[in-house]
């Protein structure tokens, strides 16, 4: 127990699926976990554990924005001894080349944010995930048939499209990185796993391009969502 979660030690699985809404989470236990238990509910933030193909799995929303995904993922490592964490989020399109519904698997993240400096001092703005996760999901998706974008996010301390200045912004992020898509929480779940020696992934699902015309409907976005959770569990299981 901490002070943002009630679970037990125990009642928390090694590997976590964490979407950004607590609803979402809530969701993929009633649709794909077998005997989901909700272990977690202190201000909302539910989080079911349940099982996948008769392997055990959590699924935690994480909340959003840095700070938010900074807590719970912490916790997680930290007092839960969860090994794996997989954030299973949407994203804004940050290159032309990339389509709305498309899902991308971060490499690296970026941010202008001193979440790292807060955290432990280092000036650091890029970090990469840690462990194997990247390269199971790479394998499950090959062997699923379901197209990935494997590449570099940035995650940033203010919702892009709410943003004023959002155009000139997205073009000052650095060139050579080539961000493909912008979201909230990368990067406090990546750099909290390299420094607790912990494994991280995150898979989005585009959301918005400042590229495209083009709004999703509510039937488009689950039908996508399902897609990557399914990636997702299927290789949560092989963790
Ligand atoms: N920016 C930040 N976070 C997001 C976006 C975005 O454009 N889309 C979905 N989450």
């Amino acid at each position: 127990m901490t002070v943002h979660n009630e679970a037990k030690i125990g009642e928390i699985a090694k590997t976590v699926l964490m979407p950004g809404d607590p609803m979402r989470a809530k969701y993929i236990a009633e649709n794909f976990l077998e005997d989901a238990k909700l272990v977690n509910k202190v201000r909302g933030i539910y989080a079911f554990t349940g099982k996948y193909k008769g392997v055990e799995v959590t699924v935690m929303g994480s909340g959003m924005g840095l700070p938010s995904m900074g807590i719970y993922c912490y916790e997680l490592y930290k007092f839960y001894n969860v090994e794996n964490i997989i954030r299973i989020g949407s994203c804004g399109a940050n290159s032309e080349e990339i389509e709305i519904l498309d899902v991308i698997l971060a490499e690296n993240s970026y941010t202008e944010s001193n979440f790292a400096k807060a955290m432990t001092a280092e000036d650091c703005h890029i970090i990469g995930t840690s462990g194997r996760i990247n390269e199971v999901i790479k394998e499950t998706a090959k062997e699923m048939n379901q197209p990935i974008r494997v590449g570099n996010m940035c995650a940033t301390e203010y919702f892009g499209p709410y943003s004023d200045i959002s155009p000139e912004k997205t073009q000052s992020l650095p060139q050579e990185l080539n961000i493909l898509g912008i979201e909230m929480e990368s990067f406090a779940l990546f750099y909290t796993a390299n420094h607790l020696g912990k494994h991280a992934a995150c898979l989005a699902t585009v959301s918005d391009s400042a590229y495209r015309k083009r709004e999703l409907t509510a039937d488009e976005r689950e039908k996508s969502m399902n897609g990557m959770i399914t990636l997702a569990l299927e290789a949560a299981i092989k963790l």
